[in-house]
């Protein structure tokens, strides 16, 4: 327990309850959606595969989805209101400064401070943006599936394709903050 323990101990000191709670919300729900999906297969013409597993695994997903979609706009909310957006998205203002800044930092092997317009807030704002794109596409195929309209194999697709990002940005994302964490304590 005393890996649990460093992990929260820097959370505490890093983040207000909300952020920290909102962003363990976050990590267990996508991972239990990454998880739920190997047990999941609804074929091409969008019929549900056999089997009760299949059933209950499409449908635990697509009700943890929902309440994923709901959690993340509330967390993207609040970070934006937190930060403000050019924070995570300085690259809009055509602000590159403290990404160059951090980029030279990693290419003399030193670690980037978590700085506003940096390197890793950019990196953090991508995350929100693959967040927002996987929920918000599992939603559309939803909607369309219950509705029996022709293309939500189109959407479901194009889930599959976003939710590869989400995939990369937790691994990445995840493996740093652990490190981040055990340097800083
Ligand atoms: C953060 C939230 C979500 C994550 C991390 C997630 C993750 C995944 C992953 C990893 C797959 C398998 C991709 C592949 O086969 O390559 C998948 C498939 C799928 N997801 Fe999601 N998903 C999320 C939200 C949703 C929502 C909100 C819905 C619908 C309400 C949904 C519906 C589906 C469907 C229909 C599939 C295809 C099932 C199949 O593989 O046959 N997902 N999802
Ligand atoms: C899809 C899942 C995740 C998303 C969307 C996400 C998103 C974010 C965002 C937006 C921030 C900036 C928060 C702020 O400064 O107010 C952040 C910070 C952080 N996250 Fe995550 N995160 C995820 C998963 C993880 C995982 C698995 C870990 C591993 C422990 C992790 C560790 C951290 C750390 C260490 C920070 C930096 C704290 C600091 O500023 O010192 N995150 N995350």
């Amino acid at each position: 327990m005393k890996l649990w323990h460093k992990i929260n101990d820097y959370f505490k000191d890093t983040f207000s309850p909300l952020v920290r709670y909102l962003h363990y919300i976050i990590i267990i729900l996508v991972i239990a959606q990454i998880i739920l999906s190997n047990f999941m297969n609804v074929e091409h013409n969008q019929k549900l595969g056999g089997g009760i597993i299949n059933y209950f695994a499409v449908w635990s997903h697509i009700i943890l989805g929902i309440s994923t979609f709901i959690v993340s706009l509330i967390f993207i909310a609040v970070e934006l209101k937190k930060h403000g957006v050019r924070y995570f998205y300085p690259y809009i203002y055509r602000d590159y400064d403290v990404i160059k800044l951090d980029v030279s930092t990693i290419l003399h092997f030193k670690e980037p401070a978590i700085r506003p317009r940096g390197l890793i807030s950019s990196i953090e704002g991508l995350g929100l943006g693959a967040l927002l794109l996987t929920t918000l596409s599992g939603i559309v195929w939803f909607l369309l599936w219950i509705n029996h309209y022709p293309f939500a194999s189109y959407m479901q697709e194009f889930h599959q394709s976003v939710t590869t990002l989400l995939e990369i940005y937790i691994i990445g994302h995840g493996s740093m903050g652990l490190l981040h964490i055990f340097k800083s304590s």
